[in-house]
């Protein structure tokens, strides 16, 4: 095929009897792919490799590129060598079990490449974009003049979401005039690291940045909020907003959200929520509660790829008062769009960060569309509901200890049948072992200065009898080690 004349290899990169032939190879892999993940025989999630040996086996893939036949072989080594968030075993990092109808609508939105910043690039995925954020908002009791957008990650949101509060809050117009006053935000110390991050991007420094301790079930200490403002104002900043946790990283702790929008309200502070994980209760009747409070923030985050069933990245970014979604960024793009302040939902780019965005919000509406509004709610109840029974488990067992009793899916322990002093070591040697055995994909995280082994009930097929075998697995593995 190499060799073969210019026209005649465009023709085959974009023949559809190719993409037939291959399209439906490719379905039969994933399928057989997704019923392997649920055989109780299978006890591999990942066939670890070290990076260099990685790298190696696709370096020397690399030179066979453009050979005949060599699409479904590709495919099917992309699956060996990828980690099964599938498998039942996995209970990892806060990544989405994504139901399989998000791969099918991927598939259209990277066939048709509507790029969404303007209307004509994606009619209907702007569209959808406005259902599906209308519904998330009207879910989080956000009144009717909410409005909210989806763009590319937790991470973006949460640094869009500020810098909207700045735009809001701050004495001088930033955007405009440039940097006046020193400015700053007030966030819990247990806040995701891209908070922090976007705080320095914004120009605020490490001084900007004001960490708020946390009490023993990792929620910000709503009674020391007055004397960190207090002390921020005496040494000459200007905090401008205070962002709460709907559930922390760690832990998946959930912040007093109602007590921080009074204070929000007492100090004209714009009040943001940082819910990319736990914000998702807004859709389960059993666990809402955790979040009251949060339909008082002026934003709000919610990351779709984590609780919502959708592969990342999938995120919408929600304003109380929809207008003020359009204030963020206020620039001309002559070929884009006329007026650069006018409330034009349809045309997704005057909103969020990125120009041409994929078309996110058709994943998030193939699910609901074809599953019925309430299966986030129940896929949420049941991933908090085996948190629950995991930390039950854990708490029955006399050699492990639990971190705190999770609020969210987030579930932190360690293996305590070992000598005190090794606990922190071992625990990490453990997780090490477990990933490169590839029966449990776990990860860990440090909590008051000890190692913690971290889980996080990400798939609903996961239950008490696969938490039972990581113990078990724990427990054969500890007497091994050096
Ligand atoms: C609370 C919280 N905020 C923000 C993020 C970052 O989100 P993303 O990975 O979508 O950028 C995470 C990621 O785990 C998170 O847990």
């Amino acid at each position: 095929m190499a060799q073969d004349t210019t026209g005649h290899l465009l023709a085959q990169a974009y023949s559809p009897a190719n993409f037939r032939a291959l399209g439906h190879q490719l379905i039969d892999l994933l399928a057989d792919h997704l019923e392997k993940a649920h055989d109780p025989g299978n006890q591999q999630l990942i066939n670890y490799r070290d990076p260099e040996d990685e790298l190696k086996f696709w370096q020397n893939d690399f030179a066979h590129a453009g050979q005949e036949g060599s699409a479904l072989r590709f495919f099917e080594d992309i699956l060996d060598h990828s980690i099964h968030l599938h498998h039942p075993h996995y209970i990892g990092h806060q990544v989405s079990v994504p139901a399989p109808i998000n791969a099918l609508a991927g598939m259209v939105s990277d066939i048709l490449s509507n790029g969404t910043g303007v209307y004509e690039m994606g009619m209907a995925s702007n569209a959808l974009e406005r259902v599906v954020t209308d519904f998330t908002a009207q879910k989080i009791g956000y009144p009717a003049t909410a409005s909210g957008f989806i763009t590319s990650g937790g991470t973006l949101a949460n640094l869009t979401a500020l810098l909207a509060a700045r735009a809001a809050k701050a004495p001088q117009q930033v955007w405009t005039k440039g940097h006046g006053e020193k400015l700053a935000i007030m966030v819990s110390e247990e806040a995701h690291y891209c908070v922090d991050r976007a705080a320095r991007i914004l120009g605020m420094g490490s001084e900007g940045i004001i960490k708020i301790p946390v009490d023993k079930q990792f929620k910000i200490r709503t009674d020391l909020l007055e004397s960190y403002y207090q002390k921020a104002v005496v040494d000459g900043l200007t905090p401008i907003a205070l962002i709460g946790c709907a559930g922390s990283t760690a832990t998946g702790s959930y912040d007093d959200l109602g007590t921080l929008a009074d204070f929000c309200e007492k100090h004209h502070l714009w009040y943001h929520v940082d819910g990319a994980h736990g914000a998702a209760v807004a859709f389960s009747e059993k666990y809402k509660h955790l979040a009251a409070g949060m339909e008082r923030a002026d934003t709000i985050v919610l990351d779709y790829h984590k609780m919502l069933m959708a592969p990342a990245l999938n995120t919408a970014l929600l304003f109380k008062e929809g207008h003020r979604s359009y204030e963020t960024f206020i620039q001309r793009a002559q070929y884009l769009w006329e007026a650069e302040q006018s409330p034009e939902w349809y045309h997704s780019g005057k909103r969020t960060f990125e120009c041409t965005k994929l078309m996110l919000s058709i994943k998030v509406y193939a699910t609901l569309r074809c599953y019925g509004a309430s299966i986030f709610g129940k896929n949420v109840d049941q991933l908090y509901d085996q948190a629950q029974a995991f930390a039950q488990i854990l708490h029955l067992a006399p050699d492990f200890e639990l971190a705190v009793v999770p609020e969210a899916n987030i579930v932190n322990f360690r293996y305590t049948g070992l000598p005190r002093e090794q606990w922190d070591i071992k625990n990490g040697q453990i997780r090490q072992r477990l990933v490169e055995s590839g029966s449990f994909y776990i990860v860990q995280t440090v909590i008051n200065g000890e190692r913690w082994l971290r889980s996080t009930v990400m798939n609903p097929f996961t239950n008490q009898q696969h938490f039972e075998k990581l113990l078990d697995n724990i427990r054969s593995i500890a007497p091994t080690l050096d």
